[in-house]
């Protein structure tokens, strides 16, 4: 966690998070740049001497500082749309180093891509295979494939984010894969340069990996039976992280097991999204007012579903910190947001005597937060700041209420 207490005071390096409320505003994201890079080496220090690419899943974190902070560590980036490409050249990210992900690619996007010169497509169907060859054969260019395949493991997470499993629209299933590969190395505006998976999201065990990679290894084999040698091996993302009291393993012993499954011949790729950015970030929020209704006590903050929808879209439990360390005690109490839904809640039953005009942060909040914010009821989507040792830098101002209706236009008549 980026954040830390100090004097009772929350701090984020060495920011005060008061400080920066009072100073940027209320709702607002608060990210550790200290923190990002100590996660990005997480991943990297193990992986020095062996051919790799690590691929920040842009889908978790998508400000632009965040992402070019990361490309300057040396990281590419999975993408999932042309929305996301764009924002990572915009960056400075290397399209050379990016590998596009996601069942429902259209021809365009596939096109922007393709003139970026990314460094792999993971194609997801058969039917992409077709429309990727026919868009790069218009171009007279000649695509990287890695075809993902759905691996039919059990990720053991929350359904919404497990992603490997045969009932899941994801990848290619694993006994139709050889097919597909096949069929890629037939077309001749397709270039097949590796195998993918990616079965889940916040795993806190290593077996359903080991488990996928030994599947993919498999195929491997019986590809390499039918000529078609793989340059490399994209191991997706879904590492876990603590929110509160999970216990995921760290990036270094998750890779102590996944290295020795995969010859060092193979350039290993990864996506982690999560486990590079979420504990890097808080959102912070002001108390409206309190109120017990005899049953219950609620806290209400100025920010709720509207900024942060993990709690209430999968039952998400995400830490409480209390910007006064003393308010982290007292009745229990459920953390609620401004917006009409039942379901604007960011936390149930914590211990909190924080009142009116209190500040009360979020933990965890860095990877699907922002990104999966929204506009609903009329709220402007909150600033976002990165804190770097003793500075900090708004990187994304706040909305305005007047840019929430910029494209909307009065009926002419
Ligand atoms: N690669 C692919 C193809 C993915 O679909 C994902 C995440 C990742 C990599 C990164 O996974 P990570 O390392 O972050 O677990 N909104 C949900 C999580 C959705 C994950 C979707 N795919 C949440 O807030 O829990």
């Amino acid at each position: 966690m980026s954040a830390h207490y100090q004097n009772q005071q929350l701090w984020v390096e060495d920011q005060g998070v008061a400080a920066l409320a009072e100073r940027f505003g209320t709702p607002l994201y608060i990210y550790s740049k200290a923190a990002i890079e100590q996660a990005y080496q997480a991943f990297a220090t193990p992986l020095q001497g062996r051919k790799h690419l690590i691929c920040f899943a842009v889908k978790a974190n998508s400000n632009l500082a965040v992402l070019n902070l990361l490309a300057r560590l040396g990281a590419g980036f999975d993408i999932v749309s042309g929305g996301e490409l764009a924002r990572v050249l915009a960056a400075g990210g290397d399209p050379a180093k990016v590998v596009f992900s996601g069942v429902g690619k259209t021809r365009s996007e596939m096109a922007q891509a393709l003139k970026a010169g990314i460094h792999c497509f993971n194609v997801e169907s058969v039917a992409e295979l077709d429309r990727l060859n026919g868009v790069a054969a218009e171009l007279g260019l000649v695509a990287p494939v890695s075809i993902r395949v759905n691996p039919d493991v059990d990720a053991k997470t929350h359904p919404y984010i497990a992603t490997g499993l045969k009932e899941n629209k994801f990848g290619i299933d694993i006994l139709m894969a050889p097919d597909a590969f096949r069929k890629a190395a037939s077309l001749p505006h397709l270039k097949v340069l590796g195998v993918d998976c990616h079965i889940g999201s916040q795993l806190t065990q290593t077996q359903p990996f080991v488990d996928a990679i030994k599947r993919l290894m498999e195929l491997r084999e019986t590809l390499a039976q039918d000529g078609i040698e793989l340059a490399h091996m994209d191991i997706g993302g879904g590492l876990g992280v603590t929110y509160t009291n999970e216990q995921p393993p760290k990036p270094a012993e998750y890779l102590a097991e996944m290295l020795p499954l995969i010859p060092p011949s193979l350039t290993l790729v990864m996506e982690p999204g999560r486990a590079l950015v979420a504990n890097a970030g808080l959102l912070v929020g002001r108390v409206e007012m309190t109120k017990d209704n005899g049953f219950k006590r609620f806290v209400i903050l100025d920010t709720g579903m509207n900024d942060l929808m993990r709690p209430t879209l999968y039952q998400a439990v995400m830490p409480v910190l209390a910007v006064n360390q003393s308010q982290n005690q007292g009745p229990m109490s459920d953390l609620v947001g401004p917006v009409c839904e039942t379901g604007d809640w960011l936390a149930k039953d914590v211990p909190l005597s924080a009142e009116e005009g209190d500040l009360v942060a979020i933990g965890g909040a860095g990877a699907y937060g922002f990104v999966m914010s929204s506009n609903y009821n009329s709220r402007p989507r909150a600033a976002e700041v990165m804190v770097d040792g003793d500075k900090v830098h708004l990187v994304r101002q706040r909305e305005t209420v007047e840019s929430l209706w910029a494209g909307e236009q009065l009926l002419a008549e």
